[in-house]
C-alpha cells in the first residue's frame, strides 16, 4: 500500500498540523526544556503523511531563508518540526517525509544546503540520513535581539555547499 505525501503551505495547513503538534509538544512538556523559551519560525512548506487510520501520521517543515555563513549571503532551506504520532512510529513515515522534504528543497536550485536543529537522542537518526554535524556558532533572532542559539545542535544536509564550521547567522527566528 502506498503512502500518501502532501506538501501544502505552511500557514494554510497549520490547522492540520497543530492536533500532532500538541500531542507530540504538549505545553507543560515544552515548558521544562531547556529551548521551551524559544520563539519559533513558522515553516513555509508542510510535508504531511495521512495515517491509514486517519488523522496526521508525520509532519516534517520546511523552511526557505537568506542566511549569512561567515558574513556572505546564501539561501538555504531549513527543516523543523519533524514528528510522527506515537502510535505510528518506526513505519519509516519521518524518513519518508524527510525524503521528500529534501527533494522540495533540492527543486529550488538557488537553495545551497539545508540546516535543521536537533536533541542528541535524535543526532543518529539525522546521520544515518546524510545529515552532518555543524561545529560552528549560530546565531539567530528572538524578541530580545539577537542570540547565540545553543539550545539544539545544528546538522547540515549538502547540496552546493558543505558548512562544518564557521558562523551561521539565520538572519531571523530559528527553526
Ligand atoms: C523522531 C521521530 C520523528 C521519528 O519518527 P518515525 O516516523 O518513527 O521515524 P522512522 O520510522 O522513519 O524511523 C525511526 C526508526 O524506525 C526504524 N524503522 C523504520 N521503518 C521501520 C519498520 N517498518 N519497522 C521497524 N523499524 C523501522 C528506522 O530505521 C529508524 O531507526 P534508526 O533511526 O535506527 O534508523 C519520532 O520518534 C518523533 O516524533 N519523536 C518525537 C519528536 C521528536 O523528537 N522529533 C524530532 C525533532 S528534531
Amino acid at each position: 500500500m502506498g503512502i500518501e505525501i502532501d506538501i501544502l503551505n505552511g500557514d494554510a495547513s497549520w490547522s492540520i498540523a497543530e492536533p500532532l503538534f500538541k500531542a507530540v509538544w504538549p505545553r507543560h512538556v515544552v515548558e521544562k526544556q531547556p529551548w521551551g523559551h524559544i520563539e519559533w519560525a513558522d515553516p513555509d512548506l508542510r510535508v504531511l503523511i495521512e495515517a491509514p487510520s486517519g488523522g496526521l501520521a508525520c509532519h516534517v517543515g520546511i523552511y526557505f531563508r537568506t542566511i549569512t555563513w561567515n558574513g556572505r549571503k546564501f539561501q538555504i532551506g531549513g527543516i523543523g518540526g519533524v514528528s510522527t504520532r506515537a502510535d505510528c512510529r518506526r513505519r519509516g513515515y519521518a524518513g519518508v517525509a524527510l525524503g521528500a522534504a529534501i527533494q522540495t528543497m533540492r527543486d529550488h536550485e538557488a537553495v545551497q544546503f539545508a540546516l535543521l536543529f536537533c536533541e542528541p537522542h535524535n543526532f543518529a537518526f539525522y546521520q544515518s540520513r546524510g545529515w552532518h554535524p555543524f561545529t560552528g556558532e549560530i546565531q539567530a533572532e528572538q524578541p530580545g535581539g539577537k542570540i547565540r542559539f545553543e539550545a539544539m545542535a545544528p546538522f547540515v544536509f549538502d547540496f552546493r555547499r558543505a558548512p562544518r564550521e564557521g558562523v551561521i547567522d539565520l538572519c531571523g527566528l530559528p527553526w
